[in-house]
């Protein structure tokens, strides 16, 4: 008798029953896999030397050392934090069945780790940027905000119109999908960026940036800020992005 297009074959039923029986075996070993724990790897702690081109370039535009100093130890505390939530990650309990979306270890440490390893990433952009010469973009970076924008006045406007519409920060990203820059808006860390982007220029808006130098007038703040990016900084990372 012909067989139907839709009929199993009895090796088919023996093979399926293999990986039924199997399939138990698999999930049990997998579990044991993932109680296994992992040394995790931790970021570098950032120190005084990490702010000592921002303590001598800021100085002149009215952005002080003091500033500065406060500033690193909430940076020292984004680092310290990564490094903790890695090192429960490393060691927590992946059980699916122990992870819920309204609240769980997982949720808690991912949620989080997203807050603590990007306020360390922006921050290291932040200071490796800051205390240069300032004034329009060079090289390469000056090329592509030409392009995005038009002119670097243009940019400039919309940069630090998005630092004042910001509420944490302001950030130029190269997007590897269109070849193109663009100045992205973060109220945190965790918000507003968009993936395939590299950052390549971070200007923190918190008040803790500016407020012993400023007190609240953030757009002054903005000004002397824009008088000491340290573009041959910013080309070096866009460098980097591009490979
Ligand atoms: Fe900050």
């Amino acid at each position: 008798m012909p067989k139907q297009p839709n009929e199993i074959s009895r090796r088919q039923v023996l093979i399926a029953g293999a990986v039924l029986t199997a399939a138990p075996g698999f999930a049990l070993s997998q579990t044991k896999e993932n109680t296994k724990r992992m040394e995790p790897k931790l970021v570098r702690v950032p120190d005084a030397n990490d702010i000592a081109k921002a303590i001598a370039g800021t100085e002149k535009v009215g952005i002080h050392a003091k500033t500065h100093e406060e500033h690193l130890k909430l940076w020292q505390g984004y680092a310290n934090k990564t490094n903790e939530i890695r090192k429960a990650l490393a060691e927590m309990d992946t059980d699916p069945a122990k992870a819920n979306q309204i609240y769980s270890q997982m949720r808690a440490l991912k949620a989080n780790y997203a807050f603590a390893y990007g306020g360390y990433l922006n921050h290291n952009v932040y200071f490796e940027t800051l205390g240069g010469a300032g004034g329009p973009a060079t090289g390469e970076v000056a090329t592509l905000i030409n392009e995005a924008y038009g002119s670097f006045e243009k940019w400039a406007a919309d940069w630090k119109a998005t630092g004042i519409a910001g509420r944490g920060w302001a950030f130029l990203a190269y997007d590897h999908e269109e070849g193109r820059v663009h100045n992205y808006i973060g109220d945190a860390q965790d918000t507003f960026p968009a993936w395939n982007n590299t950052l390549i220029l971070a200007m923190d808006v918190y008040e803790h940036a500016y407020y012993l130098d400023f007190t609240t007038a953030r757009a002054k703040y903005i000004d002397a800020y824009m008088q000491v990016i340290d573009w041959n900084a910013v080309n070096a990372r866009l460098k980097k992005a591009r490979g």
